[in-house]
């Protein structure tokens, strides 16, 4: 194992242009995105580096314009986006059980993304592409409105301290763009290990015109999600698992 400083993504997501420093030099008031994660120092694992480099034909590069979903897969499936998949195992998973569909992962995390190129290579799955990039950004711009079948998302960073609630994923105005790119009866599954996070995902969906719930209140888990690893880290802590799903009306 050793250390990375920085890789191309890394720095390219570090400069991107509406990151603004901290302290401008004129002191004016920051205008500053609010991120739902932290890029932080990872652990390369010579395996992932090397995944990575012969993985790059399932990577796509991040453009601020409509993403060719044809032309990346070739050919038309359902497409499922899953929005930050960690080190990818429920992402291989599910991609290997559901061989019929088309999976987009979207992480920033780097030995993440070569954890998830290296499982790929090793069941031999092509239904899965990988976008190393800000969600939001990726959804905002990259994916068109009505093209989705589905949205997963597991676990997503808590962020339990009420000052840092602004930085959950799951927001009014994010709840309706994922609700926007779904097709009619497209859905959106988000699971979590905290409970308040969870009836926050739950309040915010209901509230959301474009979904309706599948369930009354939380849904039962589906077959097809298997344990992600920070699922295994909450369960060890005593956590309880929620799974909500939501579909498109
Ligand atoms: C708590 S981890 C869960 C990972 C995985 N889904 C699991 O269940 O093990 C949340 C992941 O989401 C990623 N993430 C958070 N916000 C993101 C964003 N806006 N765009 C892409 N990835 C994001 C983080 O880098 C992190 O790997």
């Amino acid at each position: 194992m050793h250390k990375i400083q920085t890789t191309p993504a890394d720095a390219a997501l570090a400069n991107a242009p509406n990151k603004v420093p901290n302290t401008p030099p004129n002191n004016s008031p920051v205008n500053r995105p609010i991120r739902s994660y932290v890029l932080r120092q990872g652990r390369l694992s010579p395996a992932q580096a090397r995944a990575i480099d012969e993985g790059r034909s399932l990577v796509i590069p991040y453009a601020a314009g409509l993403l060719d979903v044809y032309g990346a897969f070739g050919r038309r499936a359902p497409t499922i986006v899953e929005i930050g998949f960690g080190m990818g195992h429920a992402t291989a998973d599910i991609a290997a059980l559901r061989t019929d569909e088309n999976f987009i992962g979207i992480e920033v995390h780097t030995p993440g993304v070569g954890s998830l190129l290296k499982m790929l290579a090793a069941r031999n799955l092509n239904n899965v592409r990988v976008i190393q990039h800000d969600a939001v950004e990726v959804m905002t711009n990259m994916i068109a409105d009505a093209s989705l079948a589905g949205v997963h998302i597991y676990f997503p960073d808590p962020w339990p301290k009420k000052r840092h609630h602004k930085r959950r994923l799951i927001q009014p105005a994010f709840a309706k763009l994922l609700a926007q790119k779904l097709q009619p009866g497209g859905y959106i599954h988000c699971a979590t290990d905290w409970q308040a996070y969870a009836e926050h995902m739950l309040a915010v969906m209901s509230r959301e015109p474009l979904l309706v719930n599948t369930a009354e209140g939380f849904a039962p888990r589906p077959a097809y999600r298997t344990e992600s690893n920070f699922e295994r880290r909450g369960l060890k802590l005593g956590h309880g698992v929620w799974d909500v799903v939501f579909c498109r009306a």
